[in-house]
């Protein structure tokens, strides 16, 4: 898809209209990601608009992502000769207005007369502001009807899907992209008092510890942040972490540690944890959230596939995570421009960087110490089928296989192999936004004494 360019090269028509700047902020993001150069969050980090407009224009463009697949089909079908070429910013301002028609509380007056607006604004998209305006028009009059003909799994790319039946059955990838269509909680892991918390923050306690929300709004806001008291994770992302079972008084190593997650996980537990990234802007938010929760770890910043490590490895650990970078396949229902940016050869590349991460761990690990590999992608070639390759040409390391002690007991999360895999679909709610977890695999490795 060609990358519209913003902002529009005149400033839009009625600059200063109530609404405008978070339409046109959404459109941009929405482009970013389009044209395959921005994840979508990315879009909002310098972005100097009032706090109300900014978390429109998050939301405009979220559910833009999210609806993405229904949306272009509907586009599809009501522009007879496809979209325009040429026209810049004009598909952008389509789908986040599509969008606002047919999934947000915003009137649909308000969303299509700002989007023609948007559409005078830009030297190539000006000539289509009548088309667009027909077009989100149509959307508005015959939304129920519309809607009712895209099939559920319209939402998640077909390759993506196809992938899914393929591993998974069509039951549970129907199940999951049904997921994928909702917005999620806000899941938090809590310090100490996760059953505290949770009743403070008029949240629920899940089995597997984490406390869930259904908030969407500012996270700062919510008591216990700035006193460092929890911190933001899907309930699956904090799974890995408790394979390692007690780690008080341990040295762990956390490879791929930023922003750090699985870190405060760890050194919360009482270990004294090596947090290892080779990205030093990613370590600096790590560094900030362990110093808002009070925690602590040695930071270093390497490349855990360059030929020295001694820089941090003076002597082997007892227990190693490696939470190694990936496809991200399972974070759509947090992240929905995964979805989108993402191709099947996104995923042979990461799996063989895994691969080869992997194959560096062996020797990190003391005797008798623990492995966690996991990744938040739902991809096989990303979790299983590297477990098997690594077992195979390391004779000394055994599978400990996960137990539903391990995980709280979450149904359905434990391979026949005993290995952790969480799903969307699980954790099942008769509240859709309660319910859901992303997408994490993970296996826990015993070198041998
Ligand atoms: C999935 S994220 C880690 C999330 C983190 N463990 C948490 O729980 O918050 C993957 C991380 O791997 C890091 N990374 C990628 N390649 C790396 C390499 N060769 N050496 C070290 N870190 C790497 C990235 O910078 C990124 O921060």
């Amino acid at each position: 898809m060609s990358k519209p360019p913003f902002p529009p090269r005149h400033p839009p028509a009625g600059r200063g209209v109530p609404g405008l700047a978070a339409r046109a902020l959404a459109a941009k993001a929405v482009a970013g990601v389009l044209g395959q150069d921005q994840a979508l969050e990315d879009a909002f980090d310098d972005a100097s608009l009032e706090a109300r407009d900014l978390a429109l224009a998050r939301m405009i463009a979220g559910v833009s992502m999210r609806r993405y697949g229904t949306i272009g089909t509907l586009l599809e079908k009501l522009l007879v000769k496809g979209m325009p070429r040429k026209s810049g910013p004009l598909e952008a301002i389509l789908i986040t207005a599509a969008a606002q028609i047919l999934f947000l509380d915003v009137p649909d007056r308000a969303a299509v007369d700002l989007a023609v607006r948007l559409a005078r604004g830009d030297d190539r998209a000006q000539a289509f502001s009548g088309l667009a305006n027909a077009v989100l028009r149509k959307i508005s009059a015959g939304k129920e009807e519309l809607l009712a003909a895209i099939p559920p799994e319209a939402d998640t790319p077909s390759w993506l899907y196809k992938r899914w039946s393929a591993q998974y059955g069509e039951a549970t990838a129907a199940a999951m992209a049904a997921a994928q269509r909702v917005e999620p909680s806000l899941d938090l892991t809590v310090k100490a008092d996760a059953a505290g918390w949770a009743e403070r923050l008029g949240g629920r306690l899940l089995p597997t510890g984490s406390v869930r929300l259904a908030h969407n709004g500012p996270i700062r806001a919510l008591e216990g942040y700035e006193a460092g008291a929890w911190w933001v994770q899907d309930a699956a992302a904090a799974l890995p972490a408790r394979l390692l079972g007690d780690v008080a008084g341990r040295r762990v190593a956390d490879l791929c540690a930023a922003p750090g997650g699985k870190t405060a996980q760890v050194a919360a537990a009482g270990a004294t944890v090596t947090a290892v990234d080779r990205s030093a802007a990613r370590l600096q938010r790590l560094g900030e959230n362990l110093k808002r929760l009070d925690l602590k770890a040695e930071v270093v910043t390497a490349d855990i596939l360059a030929n020295d490590l001694q820089a941090w490895k003076a002597e082997p650990f007892d227990a190693v995570i490696l939470d190694a970078p990936c496809s991200a396949t399972g974070t759509i229902r947090r992240h929905p421009d995964v979805a989108w940016s993402k191709s099947a050869r996104d995923i042979g590349a990461v799996a063989d960087l895994q691969r080869r991460m992997l194959g560096r761990m062996a020797g990190l690990v003391k005797p008798g110490g623990l492995l966690v590999y996991c990744t938040c992608s739902l991809e096989q070639e990303e979790g299983e089928a590297q477990i098997a390759r690594f077992l195979e040409g390391n004779a000394d390391f055994a599978l400990e296989p996960v137990l539903s002690d391990d995980i709280g007991g979450i149904e359905g999360a434990i391979t026949p192999g005993g290995m952790l895999r969480t799903l969307p679909s699980l954790l099942p709610d008769p509240d859709p936004v309660m319910a859901g977890m992303d997408g994490f695999f993970a296996a826990r490795m015993r070198r041998k004494g």
